[in-house]
């Protein structure tokens, strides 16, 4: 609902301290603290809107149904970054720039080789190498439009470099050199593997770049608008983005949930009892646990996520001619037993399937290992995040919340 702050979250003001102490001095003493900003509109945006109670996602004016499984990406970033669909020649002039900006600066790699020798995430390796894209800006100081625009195409070009060149030097490969003949999604995929990627890979793949490019103001957008709203640079909001991506409450939550399937077939096979059964009995433990069921819930969907919908057709396409076609149905059931059970522990909370779900299912088809399941998601929303800086940046208003002191008054320093 909009208003500045929703009663769920709040919580009451603290108490004033005693009569005859030392009266603090505060902005706004009784004001109500918005925990975890939810309900809290932060400002206005073009770019995507979400509708949690209807399950509505739009994206640059389309609903995210009629866009994402039919667009190529490169449009879709036309659209957020220019606010309009690019005519056949726009669309060509961006392909070209992409593919002409693959290459990522030297710096880069001695850098993933060092993250690869100790083995850390791949998102603190997109992080740390993310960073260096500042060397390979021809004009570090200029604040202009244009020159965020060539940044946003730079960086978003690049990612899915830095990305495969990791996974590959993790499994002690060669980083590959990027195609340019193939689209942006498709070199990706060639990236990694070394193949060119079949039709039906790069569409399901390019359906789920196109489905989480841009979502309202999640935590890693708006961390990159609040780092842009100080009139910081574009990478600096960039490398902020993917930090906070990397966390399991928001883009970590496909791999756990991939294992969580693959463990709850596993449990069926080796105990003789249903699917189920052993989904339903996944559930309570993980809760009795303490523990969330990863792919269920979210901050503002309290409906089936809209985007659970698009992948989960698109995973049912991909797995179509997929050497595991069952998974698609096994994976299907679990989600209904999920549910049904998180209603029941859970009642009144509203838990259903989110994006992560079936976005497991998809990068699983598409061949992706469960470690670059966050990276892939962080370049897909590179595209979102840059459209959020530039926007910021137009907007020009520095983002600063306050913030209700709860400790001591009268400590004397000795
Ligand atoms: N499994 C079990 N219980 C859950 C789950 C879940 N997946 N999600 C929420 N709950 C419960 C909480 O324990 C809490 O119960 P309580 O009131 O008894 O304490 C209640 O539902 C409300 O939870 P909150 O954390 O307040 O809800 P919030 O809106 O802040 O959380 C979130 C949203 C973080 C996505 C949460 O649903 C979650 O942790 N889900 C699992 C992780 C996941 O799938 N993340 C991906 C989200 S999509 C994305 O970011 C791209």
């Amino acid at each position: 609902m909009p208003h500045s702050a929703s009663a769920a979250g709040r919580s009451a003001p603290s108490p004033r301290p005693a009569r005859g102490r030392r009266e603090p001095k505060r902005a706004h003493p009784d004001h109500e603290v918005a925990r975890g900003l939810k309900g809290v509109i932060a400002t206005e945006t073009r770019l995507s809107h979400v509708d949690g109670e209807r399950g509505v996602l739009v994206i640059g004016g389309f609903p995210v149904e009629t866009l994402a499984p039919h667009a190529a990406f490169e449009d879709v970033l036309f659209l957020l970054w220019h606010d309009r669909v690019p005519t056949a020649d726009e669309s060509t002039h961006l392909r070209r720039d992409l593919a002409a900006s693959r290459a990522m600066p030297d710096a880069a790699l001695p850098l993933l080789r060092a993250a690869a020798a100790r083995s850390l995430p791949a998102m603190d390796a997109l992080r740390m190498s993310a960073a260096t894209l500042s060397l390979s800006d021809p004009a570090p100081d200029d604040p202009s439009r244009s020159a965020n625009l060539a940044r946003a195409v730079r960086a978003v070009a690049t990612f899915p470099t830095l990305a495969a060149a990791y996974a590959r030097l993790c499994e002690g490969r060669a980083p590959l050199t990027p195609r340019g003949d193939l689209g942006h999604v498709a070199n990706y995929l060639y990236m990694l593997s070394g193949d060119t990627p079949s039709p039906n890979s790069t569409r399901a793949l390019e359906t789920y770049f196109n489905t989480v490019v841009d979502h309202g103001m999640n935590a890693s957008t708006f961390t990159a608008r609040v780092i842009a709203s100080t009139r910081s640079d574009l990478i600096s909001a960039l490398v902020g983005a993917v930090g906070a991506l990397k966390g399991p409450l928001h883009g970590g939550a496909p791999g756990p949930a991939l294992d969580m399937v693959f463990e709850i077939r596993r449990r069926a096979a080796a105990s003789g009892r249903s699917l189920a059964e052993e989904a339903g009995a996944w559930v309570r433990e993980t809760l009795t646990h303490g523990d969330r069921v990863m792919g269920f819930g979210h901050r503002v969907y309290k409906v089936r996520d809209p985007r659970a919908d698009v992948l989960g057709e698109a995973a049912r396409d991909l797995f179509v001619d997929h050497r595991d076609r069952a998974l698609y149905d096994d994976v299907r059931a679990i989600e209904g037993v999920v549910v049904h059970t998180l209603g029941k522990l859970k009642p009144g909370r509203r838990l259903e399937t989110n994006v992560e779900f079936y976005t497991a299912m998809l990068l699983h088809g598409v061949g992706l290992p469960t470690e670059l399941f966050t990276p892939t998601f962080a370049l897909a929303r590179a595209g979102g995040w840059t459209a959020h800086v530039i926007e910021q940046l137009d907007q020009d208003q520095l983002i600063r919340p306050e913030s209700r002191y709860v400790g001591g008054w009268d400590r004397t320093w000795a």
